[in-house]
């Protein structure tokens, strides 16, 4: 004789029916329409969070970087424009790196603080064409540097002392022609000391630092080199950029730049390098900012030009993730794009 199933005494059925009772949590009805996924998102970039690196060169050309496919090395009235698309569409600051011929060049980077050099001049032309754009600078002597080094190279060492006095120069002349925010790019020991010292004895109390504390010595700058023809002659930048598999020293660095009168902190990589964002950003209570610099530019261009990834989604994917892990600020050569996704 036939009987009928009945699913009311099957006992599997029974235990899932219980444990279904039971579920109270349930994270995917947070995720279930757009507009819940709005309101509970935890991070939200903005144009604002950005400063926005443009390279400057001599001349009346914009000119493509072949290491850099998307960006440029500007003329001074073509840099003046493009900062100034990138502030309309709300990106608040631009840092400006120079590509400096190389008669220019020498062993000790005099070039770096010659007041009517291409970033003073630059410096001033941007502030004339835009007085609200925040105007910061790189400080560092290697695209002015014969040696291709941040700091003096005497006998196959880098000097640190005696760098710090040609950096302080530098950022003098940078206040002097308008800087807001000059940018120790160069990992010298007591740096930051020595251009807060600088700047306040010339009368440039006002001009803030935003140091590169926690810089390491990275593969992912080869791009940025290419840009402005600035790599090392000879060696490499191991012995003042850090060790990569180093993150308590990322600690004390920045432990230390606090201390000598830094107003705002950078770590650099920032994508390969959010563990020591986290780190970083629980010991400090200042503005923390991060670069995602030229390498991690160019793997998400080159991938996007093969069409093997999706650019705009990795691009938000990856600078999200970067504020996520704690930076308050981002340096970003995809600024201006990402700020007009926004608008
Ligand atoms: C120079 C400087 C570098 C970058 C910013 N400032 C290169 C280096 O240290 O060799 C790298 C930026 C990038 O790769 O996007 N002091």
């Amino acid at each position: 004789m036939h009987k009928p199933q009945q699913a009311s005494i099957n006992p599997i059925h029974i235990a899932f029916f219980d444990l279904n009772r039971g579920m109270h949590q349930r994270p995917r009805r947070n995720r279930k329409s757009a507009g819940v996924r709005n309101l509970v998102r935890e991070i939200n970039l903005s144009a604002s969070d950005f400063i926005y690196p443009l390279f400057v060169q001599e001349g009346d050309a914009d000119e493509s970087i072949d290491s850099m496919p998307g960006c440029k090395r500007w003329s001074i009235s073509g840099l003046v424009k493009e900062a100034g698309e990138a502030y309309a569409l709300g990106v608040p600051a631009v840092v400006i790196f120079p590509a400096v011929d190389e008669a220019l060049k020498n062993k000790t980077a005099d070039e770096c603080w010659n007041d009517d050099g291409l970033i003073p001049r630059a410096i001033k032309a941007l502030k004339a064409a835009h007085p609200g754009l925040v105007v910061v600078t790189d400080v560092a002597l290697d695209p002015y540097n014969s040696d291709g080094h941040d700091g003096v190279v005497r006998d196959g060492e880098i000097i640190n002392d005696e760098t710090l006095e040609i950096l302080t120069k530098q950022a003098i002349c940078h206040a002097k022609a308008g800087a807001d925010i000059v940018s120790p790019s160069d990992m010298m020991d007591g740096r930051v000391s020595a251009i807060r010292t600088g700047l306040d004895d010339a009368g440039y109390s006002e001009v803030s630092i935003l140091s590169y504390t926690v810089k390491y010595a990275s593969g992912y700058y080869g791009p940025f080199r290419g840009a402005l023809d600035s790599a090392p002659k000879a060696g490499d930048k191991k012995t003042y950029q850090m060790d990569y598999a180093n993150v308590n020293e990322a600690v004390r660095e920045a432990l230390l730049d606090e201390e000598e009168g830094a107003d705002m902190i950078m770590i650099k990589p920032a994508g390969a390098y959010l563990d020591v964002i986290v780190r970083v950003k629980e010991v400090t209570t200042l503005p923390v900012a991060a670069y995602q610099v030229s390498g991690e530019y160019l793997m998400i261009k080159s991938a996007a030009a093969a069409g093997w990834l999706d650019e705009k989604a990795i691009v938000l994917e990856s600078l999200t993730a970067i504020k996520r892990a704690g930076a308050d600020i981002i340096l970003s050569y995809f600024a201006k794009d990402v700020a007009s996704w926004m608008k």
